[in-house]
């Protein structure tokens, strides 16, 4: 089986060709041209400008990853692409790309949720056992903080997700505050490297509601969140850096925000390992580059006896590799959406 794979999301333009290997989805290519360097001018994505700039890149990263595997679009099986969630001008420029060259090809155009894609790049083969089901993925991106429960392929449940910014996002945010380029996450996570993350105290956000007392008079728990919010960290941090803080001090600054994100990250992530009792736990999603939160959440997971996962650094942050190997078990499980429009909220559907 072969599959071109194609992702438009955001800011990076990506193209891979998957192939099986012992019924396992491989990228034989995995090309991205990533847009970091002229967004950084403006402090963040710029959603006009990002469409621009697939539009010229498109084509050129399509070809390198065909041509990078040594397929035709001839050879193809299928045409796998991301119709959302994302930014809409992003999203189109993949999905009627693919739509174009599955007209003139003959080849099968069908339709991967962006979220779905992260998820799936910890089953890329890699020498690594399968994950085994029930699986528990804790989704972090710049968009998305989300806590998921895989119980069998393509079927899952959102047991915990923000209630505003996404950890990637607060990354980003922070970075700005304290006058970081755009992304903020690699930033933050390079200067903490030499920071003090004991230096500044930051909140560490806990969703549980107060015990409440029941009409005879016993104290009633309620069952722990594991839910996550992040929004007044970033404000817990703006009133640091606006109070005064010296260049010296951005190091240790950027170390707490960093293990703050990362303990709320890891502490609910055991609440849900500790709840539902999954099998495997995976990582992914951007921030899953952070090589504080790889450490502190697998060393967690080995604690409490439970296999953990995390993808390559290549296939954390966005690419079309994650999207082809989502799209492999859509196609092994006889489930595969054709491709339509673009959905830039579209939801991980939940099945059961
Ligand atoms: O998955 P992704 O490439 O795009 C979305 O789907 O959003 O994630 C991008 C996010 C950005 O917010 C970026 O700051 C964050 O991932 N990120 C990191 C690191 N590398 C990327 N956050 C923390 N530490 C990193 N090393
Ligand atoms: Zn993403």
């Amino acid at each position: 089986m072969k599959i071109l794979a194609i992702e438009t999301s955001c800011d990076e333009t990506a193209a891979a060709v998957i192939t099986e290997e012992a019924g396992r989805p491989r990228a034989i290519s995995n090309v991205v041209s990533s847009q970091i360097e002229i967004h950084k001018e403006y402090g963040g994505v710029v959603p006009e400008v990002a469409a621009r700039a697939h539009i010229e890149a498109i084509l050129p990263v399509i070809k390198g990853a065909l041509e990078q595997a040594h397929v035709k679009l001839n050879d193809l099986d299928y045409i796998a692409t991301t119709f959302g969630p994302g930014l809409i001008g992003s999203l189109v420029v993949g999905v009627e790309t693919a739509k174009g060259l599955s007209v003139t090809s003959k080849v099968p155009a069908i339709a991967v949720n962006h979220l779905e894609g992260h998820i799936y790049a910890n089953f890329l083969a890699n020498g690594e056992p399968e994950p085994e089901f029930p699986l528990l993925a804790l989704l972090v991106s710049g968009g998305h903080t989300l806590l998921v429960l895989v119980k069998k392929h393509l079927s899952y449940e959102i047991v915990g997700q923000t209630w505003d910014d996404a950890a990637g996002e607060a990354f980003d945010k922070a970075a700005k505050a304290m006058g970081l380029p755009y992304p903020g996450g690699p930033v933050i996570s390079a200067l903490a490297q030499k920071g003090e993350a004991d230096r500044f105290q930051l909140p560490v956000v806990d969703l549980t509601a107060k015990p409440t007392r029941s009409e005879d008079g016993f104290l009633v728990h309620p069952e722990l969140s594991l839910d996550f919010s992040f929004s007044g960290l970033k404000t817990a941090l703006i009133s640091k850096v606006k109070a005064g803080i010296t260049e010296g001090d951005k190091k240790d600054l950027a170390a707490s925000f960093e293990a703050v994100i990362t303990k709320t990250l890891v502490q609910n992530t055991e609440r849900a390992i500790n709840k539902y009792r999954p099998k495997s736990f995976i990582l992914s999603g951007g921030v899953a580059a952070n090589q504080r939160l790889r450490k502190e959440v697998t060393t967690m997971a080995k604690r409490l006896g439970v296999k953990a996962y995390v993808p390559a650094l290549d296939f954390c942050t966005d690419n079309a590799a994650m999207i082809g190997a989502a799209a492999f078990y859509h196609i092994k499980e006889g489930l595969t959406s054709p491709l339509d429009t673009a959905d830039p909220s579209a939801k991980l559907k939940q099945i059961s």
